[in-house]
């Protein structure tokens, strides 16, 4: 980070600060507010963290402007055509594409890790039959810093590296457990002959009464959507886990943190959303209705896996995920999908409108992984569980980098306060 320097004039032109530019591998460059309340006696205000870097990272890059999207430098299109979810999950957490001996041992032991302690899966017996399972993904995974607390010295790198492993590796054991409950099916326990998303699939779909085959395009799909969604630098849930984690919380902890905010509709939730919102339109003469109500500002309806933060152009994910939901829908018969029909008409229709054109509102990752998901017959209470799955390797890789972050402190961000000025108390014998 080399540095300039941004000239701050008080308005009434006594005070001028030099503060440091930091540059970036690539712009944008950000201004370091950071001696601001100290030289001026002001903080800055900016509610959602629209113009707020809240961190240096080496991890991923975004230009929302040109929809790319990289990961440690690598374009998202070239990890999602060449790659697979468990050499980007390394080159997440290590920095740098794992050699062929590199990737075995990586490979092998997240496949070591994916059983769960037989005692964590007596929580799903307490939990009702209809559960969320995004509520139990997140009880649970909060539960493993009961298992893994005394050991968890944050401090320790190998202790750090277990932890990575073991998330990474439990995720879909625990996923699966809470659609086994929802279901009213036996736990199916991982397989250690089959890979990531194969094992996953097999835990999902798998009954002991009959044997379970599981579909190479159904594992490829998976598999491309974890690489999609597994980072995308200081958003809600990832901010969450930093921020949580910078008090040097159990880890675990952290993540549960994470996995709430990636729940809400605004973010992870989306998925979800995005079905039941096509499904209540219901049909493409319903259409113009729904746009119409998205417009309509006393109106609260928006339209699901529409819009992001960053993105103003396109989103680079979305453009991949519908090339995929095409090939997945063909191999499965299921061309004549009415929900990717009526999917397709809504973004011709949204795409040509003018106010989705004005603000810059395109489809975002979550438009059409529901579609996928469903045609696999994930259930769509699982979606954001799914998100969540792929998201953990960048969690635990902001984490990581968070917490071995030699100028890291405690995120304690200030306010603007707005409440009463001082006052005085008044006994309540005394209060009108
Ligand atoms: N439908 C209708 N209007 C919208 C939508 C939408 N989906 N998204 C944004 N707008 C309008 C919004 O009302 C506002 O209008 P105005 O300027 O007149 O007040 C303007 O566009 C800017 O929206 P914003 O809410 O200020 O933008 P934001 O950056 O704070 O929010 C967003 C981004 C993704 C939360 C938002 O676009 C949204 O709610 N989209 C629908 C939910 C969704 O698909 N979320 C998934 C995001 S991608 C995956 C992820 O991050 O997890």
């Amino acid at each position: 980070m080399t540095e300039d320097a941004f000239k701050l004039t008080s308005p009434d032109g006594a005070t001028t600060l030099d503060l440091p530019v930091r540059k970036g591998t690539l712009e944008p460059n950000v201004i370091d507010i950071g001696r601001l309340y100290r030289d001026a006696g002001v903080f800055t205000y900016d509610p959602g963290f629209v113009a707020t870097g809240s961190c240096a990272s080496d991890i991923t890059f975004i230009d929302g402007e040109k929809g790319v999207l990289m990961y440690r430098g690598y374009p998202v299109e070239q990890l999602a055509a060449q790659s697979n979810f468990i050499e980007v999950a390394y080159l997440l957490l290590y920095g740098d594409l794992p050699s062929k001996i590199e990737l075995e041992e990586f490979d092998t032991s997240i496949t070591r890790h994916t059983m769960l302690n037989e005692g964590m899966l007596s929580f799903f017996k307490g939990f009702r039959y209809d559960a969320h399972p995004m509520a139990m993904l997140s009880a649970v995974v909060g539960s493993m810093s009961a298992y893994y607390h005394d050991t968890m010295d944050i401090n320790n790198p190998d202790v750090r590296n277990v932890f990575a492993h073991r998330i990474l590796a439990k995720l879909p054991t625990i996923a699966a457990a809470a659609l086994k409950l929802n279901m009213g099916q036996p736990f199916v326990y991982p397989r250690n002959d089959l890979n990531y998303c194969e094992n996953l699939l097999h835990m999902f779909f798998a009954v002991p009464a009959e044997p379970y085959e599981i579909s190479p395009i159904a594992a490829e799909a998976l598999d491309l959507l974890f690489i999609l969604h597994a980072d995308h630098e200081q958003n809600c849930s990832t901010s969450t886990v930093r921020m949580a984690g910078s008090s040097g919380a159990n880890p675990y902890s952290a993540i549960a943190a994470g996995i709430s905010a990636l729940w809400g509709p605004a973010h992870g939730g989306a998925n979800e959303a995005v079905l039941r919102m096509l499904k209540e339109i219901g049909d493409k003469k319903n259409i113009a209705k729904y746009v119409e109500k998205a417009k309509d500002k006393s109106d609260p309806f928006r339209l699901m896996g529409f819009g992001h933060r960053v993105y103003k152009n396109f989103d680079p994910r979305a453009t991949i995920i519908r090339e995929m939901c095409h090939k997945v829908l063909k191999q499965l018969g299921r061309t004549d999908s009415p929900l990717f029909e009526l999917a397709l008409e809504l973004e011709q229709v949204a795409l040509k409108d003018d106010y989705f054109i004005e603000k810059n509102l395109y489809p975002n990752v979550d438009f059409y992984s529901g579609i996928i998901y469903r045609a696999l017959g994930i259930p769509t209470s699982l979606f954001t569980v799914m998100f969540a799955i792929g998201r953990t390797v960048g969690w635990v890789a902001h984490w990581q980098e968070m917490i071995t972050d030699p100028s890291g402190r405690i995120s304690r961000p200030r306010q603007l306060y707005t409440g009463p000025a001082q006052r005085d108390y008044v006994e309540v014998s005394k209060r009108g």
